[in-house]
């Protein structure tokens, strides 16, 4: 069943030369942290590594959501979890049957998440939401912030919903990309529990505010 809303702030948003400090600003009023980690391969962009996972650990002690949009992530678990990950998600144009995945990720430690991007149907996904804790659905092309809402993509999220509440999952549906209060509310009428959000609120001039707004949108 749909579970209360969740607030993921992406640090690809914010200040890199500050990160502790961006992060301690929004840590008592956020859920979860969202780490955007990419290889310049599965997208054309890079952005961060472990080293900077296991630096940030030090720091917070918000559970570590990470997103990996790289070609060969499962080579990668063990230092993850190594680095304070929590979750790892990984998506399945690069696995296209993730359950061997799923496994490894689980013996490293790690709670396993699966995504989706625009363009790929929800089909490709649904014969193993089950394996999932989480399935990340994308609103944007994934590799880049401050991107449009794609709104087509919430069909996915009302097909997953749909799937997860007549199995009885508590499989979290969350939606990354595009993020605002407006495209929140739409998000969560569709079944979104957890919502990532980038630019809206590291660029915002008052992130605990758009924090506290997005969180307002969505209750
Ligand atoms: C995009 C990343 C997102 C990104 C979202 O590839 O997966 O997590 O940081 O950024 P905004 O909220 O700016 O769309
Ligand atoms: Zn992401």
């Amino acid at each position: 069943m749909m579970q209360p809303a969740r607030i993921a702030p992406s640090i690809l948003a914010a200040d890199f030369a500050h990160l502790a400090d961006d992060v301690a600003k929004v840590e008592p009023h956020v859920d979860l942290l969202h780490i955007d980690v990419m290889d310049g391969h599965f997208v054309p962009n890079l952005s961060l590594g472990i080293p900077v996972i296991a630096s940030l650990r030090k720091v917070t002690s918000l559970f570590f959501d990470c997103h990996m949009m790289t070609t060969n992530p499962h080579v990668y678990f063990e230092s993850l979890r190594g680095a304070g990950a929590d979750l790892v998600t990984v998506h399945i144009e690069v696995y296209p049957d993730p359950t061997e995945t799923a496994k490894r990720a689980r013996d490293a430690g790690l709670a396993f998440g699966l995504s989706l991007n625009p363009v790929t149907p929800f089909e490709a996904v649904e014969p193993f939401v089950e394996l999932a804790d989480l399935l990340l659905v994308m609103s944007v092309e994934p590799g880049f912030g401050g991107q449009s809402f794609a709104y087509p993509t919430l069909e996915k999220v009302e097909a997953a919903r749909k799937l997860i509440d007549s199995r009885g999952l508590s499989t979290d549906i969350e939606i990354d990309g595009g993020i605002t209060t407006d495209t929140a509310r739409a998000a969560r009428d569709a079944g979104v529990d957890v919502f990532v959000s980038g630019t809206s609120v590291f660029r915002s001039p008052d992130p605990v505010a758009a924090v506290r707004d997005l969180r307002a949108s969505v209750e």
